[in-house]
């Protein structure tokens, strides 16, 4: 029937070859990671927003901290993104809800514009727009490790330049398709980039930093993150290697059309190497985490990026793997093709 034989495809196709002329494509790959890439002059606004939001909450809690996290602060950010705020507070005293309701009252006091505290949602937020910059951001509270793995793929991103490009045009692929809604079901920001930081591990282009003697260590909720940071000194790490950004894509979609074993791998940043579901105990549904893509965070390793992945969404995405794999092998103009809108 229909599964044996998209299954023998997929088998046929796992050796291809790359197109001999994949580095022809480099070029405008290349000019659309620089047309993403945010300006110097935004950046420094993110930072003034940073610091004006500091000194207002600080003047209240002077034990706080305010932290950048997500794409704004990991490298991994376009142009325009919105703004990820973490606060860190030590108050045994009040609830997570508390202090989200008093951290919007002092922003209210700062004239801090459009404040919407969000108790409710899974992670509880405050909404504002800050009238200097005319950014918007949302600020959480005590979500320490996401602090955490975004000093990580920082630290990735400055050893070879490779992964942010690879990155860049994955997530404008992504977008673009619309296989980046992690709420409904397709892959966060988050787990892409692992991904791709996954690939050039085993293309030795990035090394393993769990793996290597630790210079940095923090422990946050149970979990010890630990890890080599130093990574100016890695930044000849991947010369070996002359792949260009668009054998890189290349590589990547058709790793996950075609090679990737659904039913038993899960990629590892935090060993450099593909383990067993078995061994993590994802082979069965648990709860909501079926475990259909299975990419391990770096950090908690026993939170599945891929668990919001359910079954009509797992079609969705390896369908959208191989019209990639497939435009990159044959498509005359894949610079363009790829992004066509869903
Ligand atoms: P864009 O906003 O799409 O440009 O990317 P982003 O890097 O801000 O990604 P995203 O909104 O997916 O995630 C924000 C941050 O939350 C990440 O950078 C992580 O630090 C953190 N995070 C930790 N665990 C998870 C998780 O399971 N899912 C997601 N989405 N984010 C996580
Ligand atoms: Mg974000």
């Amino acid at each position: 029937g229909h599964h044996v034989s998209s299954q023998r495809i997929r088998f046929q196709r796992r050796n291809r070859p790359c197109r001999y002329d994949i580095d022809r494509f480099a070029p405008s790959f290349l000019s659309i990671f620089e047309s993403l890439v945010p300006s110097q002059d935004e950046i420094a606004k993110q930072k003034q927003l940073l610091t004006s939001l500091s000194r207002i909450i600080n003047k209240e809690w002077p034990n706080s901290k305010l932290y950048l996290y997500g794409s704004c602060a990991n490298s991994f950010g376009f142009s325009n993104s919105d703004i990820d705020l973490c606060l860190s507070i030590d108050d045994k005293e009040m609830s997570k809800v508390d202090i989200i309701l008093k951290l919007a009252d002092i922003l209210h006091a700062g004239n801090l514009q459009n404040i919407q505290p969000l108790t409710r949602a899974r992670v509880p937020i405050v909404k504002l727009m800050d009238p200097e910059t005319g950014l918007s951001c949302d600020i959480c509270v005590n979500n320490l490790l996401a602090v955490i793995n975004t000093k990580l793929l920082r630290d990735y991103a400055q050893i070879d330049i490779r992964l942010r490009q690879l990155a860049f045009i994955v997530k404008h692929w992504a977008k673009s398709r619309r296989v980046n809604e992690a709420y409904q079901g397709t892959l966060s920001s988050y787990a892409y980039v692992i991904m791709c930081i996954h690939l050039l591990q085993l293309r030795r282009i990035l090394p393993c930093l769990q793996e290597m003697e630790a210079t940095y260590f923090v422990t946050v909720d149970e979990s010890n993150c630990a890890y080599f940071d130093q990574v100016d000194k890695l930044n000849n790490y991947g010369a070996h290697s002359r792949d260009t950004v668009s054998r890189l894509l290349w590589a990547f979609f058709h790793y996950w059309a075609y090679e990737h074993d659904y039913t038993r791998d899960v990629i590892s940043i935090r060993t450099g190497r593909i383990i067993s579901k078995e061994r993590k105990d994802w082979t069965r549904r648990v709860g909501n985490d079926r475990h259909l893509i299975c990419i391990e965070d770096p950090f908690e390793t026993s939170h599945d990026l891929g668990r919001v992945v359910d079954k009509f969404t797992i079609k969705i995405l390896r369908e959208e793997f191989e019209r990639a794999a497939n435009i990159l092998q044959f498509d005359p103009n894949p610079s363009v093709t790829l992004f066509e809108p869903y």
